[in-house]
């Protein structure tokens, strides 16, 4: 196992011990003795606390944290892109509020594939996962701002990024009250340029709820062919869903 991401173990304070370490959110982490160890893997009375701290450390190692290292290597990732009237940006840990309000919408997660957020500390989540995600180079999720205002209104994504294949998915969320302005298809076709010119991305795939009409008609205006329907792909809600699969290729 790598090395552990804290040098002290959070409930004595001794150094950690080689042979108490564990996995959590993808990352190394320690105790000073293996009973410790085995009672934050089984969820005891402190694992809770456990996790607050290793919280911390994770944020801290991005460079999320107020005063941090303002997320550099984030950003070197996941560089600042301008459309015409959109910048597309590294999400911060200040984004969460905005991002709440983006997931916390029923009418955003109705075809979504999670039901909508009711606690806040899910975008802290969703922000740290998709630091982690992206310096480890899985996924590209960027803010969606407008050239205004600074404030996150959706994201856009690629993700199951194959470079080998040169492709990935796409993804894509706004705030409903900026719906039906071409904003996403903005966000999603500038997201694909940077992947073209960046790695040659030659083929973007989408998995679309039959009835996400929105969604749909902004993939077909962006190039997106239907290349076929998956049945009972997804379970959301106690009932099945279908998804419709698509498929844009940048022909060399
Ligand atoms: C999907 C979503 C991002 C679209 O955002 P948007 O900025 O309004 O999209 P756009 O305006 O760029 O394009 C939507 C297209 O669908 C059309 N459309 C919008 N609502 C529609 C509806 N109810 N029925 C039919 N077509 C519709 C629009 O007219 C537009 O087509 P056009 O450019 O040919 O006029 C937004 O609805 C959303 O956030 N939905 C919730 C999250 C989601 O479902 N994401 C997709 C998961 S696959």
């Amino acid at each position: 196992m790598p090395k552990s991401l804290n040098r002290f173990c959070p409930r004595s304070g001794e150094p950690v011990s080689d042979n108490s370490l564990t996995r959590y959110r993808g990352r190394t982490v320690g105790f000073c003795n293996p009973g410790c160890r085995d009672d934050f893997d089984n969820g005891g009375p402190r694992a809770t606390e456990d996790r607050r701290y290793f919280d911390v450390l994770i944020r801290e190692s991005y460079g999320l944290m107020p005063g941090g290292r303002a997320g550099k290597a984030l950003e070197a990732v996941l560089p600042t892109l301008e459309a015409e009237r959109l910048r597309l940006r590294a999400p911060r840990e200040s984004d969460a509020e905005s991002l709440f309000a983006v997931f916390s919408n029923p009418e955003v997660t109705r075809y979504w594939s999670h039901p909508p957020w009711t606690d806040r500390a899910q975008a802290t989540e969703l922000i740290d996962d998709i630091c982690r995600r992206a310096l480890d180079g899985q996924l590209w999720q960027w803010a969606i701002t407008e050239h205004a205002d600074d404030r996150l209104i959706g994201t856009v994504t690629l993700f199951s990024m194959n470079r080998n294949h040169r492709r990935c998915e796409v993804g894509f969320a706004l705030r409903s009250d900026r719906w039906g302005q071409g904003l996403a298809r903005e966000a999603l076709s500038r997201a694909m340029r940077y992947a073209e010119s960046e790695v040659g991305m030659r083929r973007f795939e989408a998995d679309v709820d039959p009835d996400n009409a929105a969604s749909l008609g902004l993939l077909r205006r962006l190039g997106f062919e239907e290349e076929g329907r998956a049945r009972a792909r997804w379970r959301m809600g106690g009932g099945v869903q279908d998804s419709i699969l698509l498929g844009r290729v940048i022909h060399d």
